[in-house]
């Protein structure tokens, strides 16, 4: 199948609300791939752009899993056209860059190549979620990475460093305890006790009632060495939380939102630092007052590369291996058309340790 010259996206249009209009389909530049797309994944920055941030006129939507249609000049990593192919785009900046489309364009270094056991909707939920804990956990928290060659998950014991993953049911944190376990970590997590048993399914060595307010106590006096935590709220009092749940020594808590000041007011040995995956995408832009510079980003793109980059990265690894597993689906009815009733069931917090997914294209 050839692209055609027009295809249906979800844009925003005036007052913070999105609709599924016809456009012309984008083009792939340098580095670029053409993407068919078969299945798109949900993420809260989805329904918080087309509410608060976006301008009328733009794409949503980030996570993708679809079949190359087209190489832009210079693709050098040997995907071809037919390759099934998953990874995210910075949905809701760009009139032509969403992933709530029928097709997209993506950089080829920057997706990674689908293992045959994998679904597409079950890769589309590596996007977002999966790239921001590998961001977090391996180049803001400095855990080391697994070596590219693993084939099995390393014996965790009480003398593994530890982990702590604040809020483990999101889908981010299933996803970090995951990828905490496979580095050697022994993950303490948190969740309501309906989903204890799959966050322990994922890896987590402990799983802790968050709404329980001496949880963070209990978790320091347990843990005394522990240094290191991702926490996947990081607003309501989440980052402060983490901060308490420290050891002695204090340590670094990786944030998803904006740093709290009460946290960072609550122990001078804690540094809370902000990540922010779409930097990994290696283009410039700005979020609210901060600016992500070419330099900045070009790191974190050099960085994410060595996790995807078709089939050569660790991801692809690591779920061909069947030591990573994706979030579970909750198959969505409708397509295209039906995807702002998914964001509203997300916006009303109705989502509990699944990943809404809807196709595209059959
Ligand atoms: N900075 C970035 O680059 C970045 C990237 C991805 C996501 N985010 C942000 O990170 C947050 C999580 O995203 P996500 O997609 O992983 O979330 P998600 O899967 O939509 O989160 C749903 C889960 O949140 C849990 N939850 C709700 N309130 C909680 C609380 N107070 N404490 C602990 N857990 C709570 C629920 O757990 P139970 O069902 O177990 O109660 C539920 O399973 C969002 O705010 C998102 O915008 C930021």
């Amino acid at each position: 199948m050839s692209s055609p010259p027009k295809m249906q996206a979800v844009r925003t249009v005036d007052v913070h609300q999105s609709n599924v209009e016809l456009v012309d389909t984008p083009k792939p530049g340098q580095g670029e791939i053409l993407i068919c797309t078969k299945a798109v994944t949900l993420n809260p920055t989805d329904w918080k752009h087309v509410a608060f941030i976006s301008p009328s006129g733009v794409t949503v939507g980030c996570d993708f899993a679809g079949i190359v249609e087209g190489l832009g000049p210079g693709v050098s990593n040997g995907l071809k056209k037919g390759d099934r192919v998953s990874g995210f785009v910075h949905g809701g900046k760009y009139p032509n860059k969403g992933s709530f489309a029928e097709f997209l364009t993506a950089k080829a270094a920057g997706v990674m190549k689908i293992p045959d056991a994998l679904s597409d909707a079950e890769a589309a939920s590596m996007g977002i979620a999966g790239e921001t804990a590998v961001q977090a956990l391996f180049q803001r928290l400095n855990v080391k990475a697994p070596s590219s060659s693993i084939t099995s998950i390393p014996q965790i014991t009480k003398d593994s460093p530890k982990l702590l993953v604040w809020a483990g049911s999101t889908s981010v944190g299933q996803y970090a305890i995951q990828l905490g376990t496979i580095a050697g970590y022994y993950v303490i997590t948190t969740a309501s006790p309906k989903n204890h048993k799959l966050v322990k399914s994922l890896g987590a060595q402990e799983a802790h009632d968050y709404k329980d307010e001496s949880v963070p106590e209990a978790i320091s006096k347990a843990h005394p060495d522990l240094n290191i935590a991702l926490d996947c709220i990081s607003e309501n009092g989440t980052q402060s939380f983490c901060a308490r749940s420290l050891g002695t020594s204090g340590g670094k808590i990786a944030v998803l939102l904006a740093p709290d000041k009460n946290a960072r007011e609550l122990r001078n040995d804690v540094q809370i630092i902000h990540t922010l995956i779409y930097s990994s995408l290696g283009d410039e832009f700005s979020y609210g007052k901060r600016v992500y510079d070419r330099a900045e980003v070009a790191t974190d793109f050099e960085w994410m590369k060595l996790w995807l980059d078709g089939d050569k990265g660790l991801l692809h690894h690591l779920f061909a291996k069947g030591l990573l597993k994706s979030n579970k689906i909750k198959h969505m009815d409708g397509g295209i058309q039906s995807i702002h009733e998914g964001m509203k069931y997300m916006r009303e917090s109705k989502v509990s340790a699944e990943k809404l997914a809807y196709t595209i294209s059959a």
